[in-house]
């Protein structure tokens, strides 16, 4: 499977099948969104068509449940799950307290509701998603459509109050379209270089009228698995 890729898809890939192994028979499991996710996602489905694992997987987005049912891997709402065993899912960036930027891929507001539901998150990332302080990623912010320009302008009202060196922000575009996510709302990038203080920014930013919820992960996540390009991996 892993025969011809390139170091950092390798990296995704030895990352997702090494979280893989953490998923026992009978376990709900929140499924994540993106090319890391992808590949636990497919890891899982050959587990399911080759050794008769029994899972129940939980999307995060319509990505992933129809990746997921392509794989064999049954698939159930949040609501009939109630609550999850383990919750796998990629990420944009993590730091030294594991703590997270998602929602590069669009899928932040599924996936944080979902590894909150979860016992246990397991972040899969390549090396080059570690990083000393959170914020080089542009900070995804999803907000509901209606009224959006003045969201933004609140936010980078509010950031010149914080401890951050970028103040700018964009709106997510697909092709010449706003992005719209799987709930219909649009998403905000954050361009803030460096983030001192992610709990507060993110409580700070939940508390906008017009936003719906933030890609910072603080507290959420148990454990990194973490992936190198000539196939070692790392658990953090
Ligand atoms: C989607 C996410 C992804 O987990 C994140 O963007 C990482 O993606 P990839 O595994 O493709 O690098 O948060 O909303």
């Amino acid at each position: 499977m892993s025969g011809e890729l390139s170091p950092i898809d390798k990296a995704k890939f030895v990352a997702a099948k090494r979280a893989a192994d953490f998923v026992e028979d009978g376990m709900r499991v929140g499924l994540g969104t993106g090319s890391t996710a992808a590949w636990l996602v497919r890891s899982l489905g050959e587990m399911v068509r080759e050794e008769g694992l029994k899972i129940r997987g939980v999307p995060t987005s319509t990505r992933t449940a129809q990746l997921a049912r392509e794989v064999g891997i049954e698939v159930i709402s949040l609501d009939e799950a109630r609550w999850l065993d383990l919750t796998i899912d990629g990420a944009d960036e993590f730091d030294a307290d594991l703590n997270l930027i998602k929602g590069g891929g669009g899928a932040l507001l599924q996936e944080k509701i979902v590894a909150t539901a979860s016992d246990r998150m397991i972040v899969i990332a390549d090396i080059g998603k570690q990083v000393e302080t959170l914020g080089a990623f542009p900070l995804p912010v999803e907000v509901i459509p209606f009224g959006w320009r003045t969201t933004q302008a609140l936010i980078e009202e509010m950031l010149i109050s914080m401890d951050v060196l970028g103040r700018s922000t964009t709106l997510r575009m697909n092709g010449d379209r706003p992005y719209v996510t799987d709930e219909g709302n649009h998403i905000l990038d954050l361009h803030l270089k460096r983030i001192g203080n992610g709990r507060q920014l993110a409580l700070v930013l939940n508390q906008m009228p017009g936003v719906v919820e933030n890609g910072l992960f603080i507290d959420i996540c148990d454990m990194v698995v973490v992936g190198y390009g000539d196939g070692r991996v790392e658990i953090r």
